[in-house]
């Protein structure tokens, strides 16, 4: 029988949506029924199963998984004998220190003495202890934020997105206690077979997230003026240069990260550009 990789993902919250679009754009086909919480890929060998996120670190170390896609929080969190493989950006938070809104904050020595509520008492643990603060941490599973309202608490830690729970609760973040993305994490020790599915996942994965953060950039520009363009083009290569139909008119194309492309796009039409297209890039193998 061929050898499967079996990978865990959330099977409800916020990675589970990214998970299953990366796996999609890595050409995998996921047959899923409803409620059902194994599932195959019809045409890459491996499969997916629909676990809860904080058991996720516990079965891949057990090996019942041989990787999962979790938060870097979870994976520092749960503290297993686990490999983190690939970074894969999305699910973008941080673990953060909040108090309510108003409190005197002089800096982290606030902390001293003071009841913080959290579901990641690992991590905070490993924060208060790098940093010779002695609070009290009160363990809960859910619904953090609400802790101080209701007396549980003087702070809480928890995950924060866009920060709108710490705002609709009151509560101001402090201290970044870590940050973290999507990941991929892997037993340490696969068996040759697992760990050859597993690098070519991984040059899947790789070649989606370059070409996410890349665009295929294309403009026109009077011949004269190429020269000063492909000068503030931060390009992969020599961008491509073609002549127009119109005379003494050229088309340039290239590829370029998205968040340079704001950088320059000013520099661009001072220089002459003309008629700029900015394109998605599908895969991007180098
Ligand atoms: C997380 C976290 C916060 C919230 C922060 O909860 O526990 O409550 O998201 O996000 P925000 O800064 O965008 O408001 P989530 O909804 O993921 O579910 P959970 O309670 O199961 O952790």
């Amino acid at each position: 029988m061929q050898t499967r990789l079996q990978v865990a993902v959330q099977k409800s919250g916020r990675l589970l949506e990214g998970s299953l679009k990366l796996l999609k754009e890595c050409g995998i086909r996921v047959d899923n029924g409803k409620d059902q919480l194994k599932a195959s890929a019809g045409n890459f060998p491996i499969d997916i199963l629909y676990l809860r996120n904080s058991d996720i670190p516990q079965y891949v170390e057990d090996g019942v998984a041989d990787i999962g896609i979790i938060g870097e929080n979870t994976a520092f969190e749960k503290q297993k004998h686990i490999d983190t493989v690939l970074p894969l950006g999305f699910s973008k938070c941080r673990l953060s220190i909040a108090v309510p809104k108003n409190t005197a904050y002089p800096g982290p020595a606030f902390l001293n003495g003071k009841r913080i509520a959290t579901s990641y008492p690992n991590s905070l643990r490993h924060y208060l202890d790098a940093h010779r603060l002695n609070a009290e941490i009160h363990e809960i599973s859910g619904s953090v934020e609400i802790a101080p309202n209701i007396g549980l608490a003087d702070a809480i830690c928890d995950l924060v997105s866009s920060g709108s729970t710490l705002f609709k609760n009151g509560l101001e973040e402090k201290e970044v206690v870590l940050k973290s993305e999507a990941c991929i994490v892997a037993q340490p020790k696969l068996g040759a077979e697992k760990q050859a599915i597993l690098d070519k996942l991984v040059f899947r994965i790789e070649a989606v997230l370059k070409a996410r953060n890349n665009k295929y950039i294309l403009m026109n520009a009077p011949d004269e003026k190429v020269a000063e363009i492909i000068r503030v083009l931060p390009g992969m290569k020599s961008p491509t240069v073609m002549p127009l139909a119109e005379k003494g008119w050229s088309s340039i194309h290239t590829v370029i990260e998205e968040s340079h492309f704001w950088d320059i796009i000013d520099q661009l039409k001072d220089s002459g550009a003309q008629g700029i297209l900015v394109v998605p890039i599908e895969k991007m193998i180098i």
